[in-house]
């Protein structure tokens, strides 16, 4: 397994506390979430005390001259152009893959294979059995002392972690419903090119595997248990967009003449149920006019509620069922407290987070789990969990809504 080895001239420009061993980071892919998980491994050192010290070692990407830039740019000491070779260098520890998701399985078999942890992005495969062999690869990885985790980073928002405290400690009682909605709006153009976001060979599905894995991810963290079955409605409301020209970077890129199919679905409707009887709704939705990257979450227990809006992500509504009527109401609690979970490092109270603090938070519990030998959450067999429930919903799409329970 990649061990924490002593610092190199790598280490030295890269990490902090020179005393401490260093983490090696091999990343594969450095566009969207390349460049947000860079800032996390550049930034969780310098902010947290942590046991090892990431070092940016390697960057992956195919084109040499591209991803030399992008090492310089965004701070990896050396750049390769095939995943296996960034794979097999020694001071390469943690593989993280932020590629589509048609390379997440090759890669992170791969990575484990080899004795790499692996932090991997959502979803974590294009289908169910690429899911599974990661998870049994995963597990078999762990008995060796190897970390494996799934990047659903919205669970490291300081508000969607003590959401998920304060279900645990019961405050707000049995729960009921689970209401969830992540809409965005960038495929309102018909003329948006054919990226790979809306290729089911590259993507796997389209809203629902990356809207809809986010919001199936939290919404049953927030709960602390799985959806059994789901009834759904898709839809792909323009079937033909025109071919991208050159490379896109995250929802970007520019159109050329010829048409081609899209052949995911634009967004996902489906109700949800969870073992304990409470029921939950989703929607994930790429049509959502003037909703940019809209994610809300509500809970309702039998003794209060919580609720969550990413576009107010330092703070959680709470409402006590227990207060008398004539005093209770929905209370923001301001989650910008030093003891709020992650704000321990940060700012004084009432200095907010952001979008990328969640990466940052990514990389620290990562760091922590391979220096003390934990096992992080979200594990691979939660991506697993994941893709099982994404697949119900498509199965259930595909025959007019029907019940379909999530396979096990
Ligand atoms: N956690 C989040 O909030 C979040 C947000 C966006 C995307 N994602 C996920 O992150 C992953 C990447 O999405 P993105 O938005 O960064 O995409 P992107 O198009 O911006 O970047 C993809 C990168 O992968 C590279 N790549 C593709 N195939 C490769 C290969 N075989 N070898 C090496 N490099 C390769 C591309 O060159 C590019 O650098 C997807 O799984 C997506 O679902 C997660």
């Amino acid at each position: 397994m990649g061990q924490p080895h002593e610092g190199d001239e790598a280490g030295d420009r890269s990490g902090t506390g020179s005393d401490k061993p260093a983490l090696g980071v091999g990343m594969v892919g450095y566009a969207f979430m390349g460049a947000a998980h860079s800032q996390g491994w550049r930034t969780a050192g310098h902010v947290f005390d942590l046991p090892l010290r990431p070092v940016l070692a390697a960057v992956c990407g195919r084109d040499a001259t591209a991803v030399r830039t992008a090492a310089d740019q965004l701070g990896w000491a050396a750049a390769e152009t095939d995943w296996r070779a960034l794979i097999a260098r020694d001071d390469v520890d943690i593989v993280d893959i932020c590629t589509p998701g048609d390379s997440h399985a090759e890669i992170a078999l791969a990575a484990l294979a080899a004795g790499k942890h692996v932090l991997c992005e959502k979803p974590l495969a294009n289908t169910v059995g690429e899911a599974e062999a990661m998870a049994e690869a995963a597990r078999a990885a762990g008995d060796r002392g190897q970390v494996a985790m799934v990047g659903f980073n919205y669970r490291r928002l300081p508000a969607a972690a003590l959401a998920r405290t304060m279900v645990a400690e019961g405050r707000i009682g049995h729960l009921r419903h689970v209401r969830v909605t992540y809409l965005q709006d960038w495929l309102v153009d018909p003329q948006f090119p054919l990226t790979w976001r809306l290729r089911k060979e590259s993507a796997g599905s389209g809203a629902l595997g990356d809207l809809g894995a986010h919001i199936v991810d939290l919404a049953q963290y927030l709960a602390g248990e799985p959806v059994v079955g789901v009834s759904a409605l898709t839809e792909t409301f323009v079937r033909e967009r025109p071919l991208p020209t050159g490379a896109s970077v995250g929802l970007s890129a520019s159109a050329g003449g010829h048409l081609g199919p899209v052949t995911v679905d634009d967004a996902a409707l489906f109700t949800g149920r969870f073992g304990s009887g409470a029921l939950a709704s989703f929607e994930a939705t790429r049509y959502a006019t003037g909703r940019k990257n809209s994610l809300r979450i509500e809970l309702n227990g039998e003794e209060g509620s919580l609720a969550f809006d990413l576009e107010r992500l330092n703070e959680l509504s709470y409402y006590d069922g227990t207060e008398p009527g004539t005093r209770a109401g929905f209370r923001r609690i301001l989650v910008t407290e030093p003891d709020h979970p992650y704000l321990e490092a940060w700012w004084p109270p009432g200095h907010g987070l952001g979008y990328e603090h969640t990466f940052v938070h990514q990389a620290r519990d990562l760091v922590h789990a391979i220096a003390e030998g934990g096992r992080p959450l979200p594990s691979f067999a939660d991506g697993l969990q994941v893709q099982r429930v994404l697949a119900a919903v498509e199965e259930s799409a595909a025959k007019n809504s029907v019940y379909t329970p999530t396979a096990s």
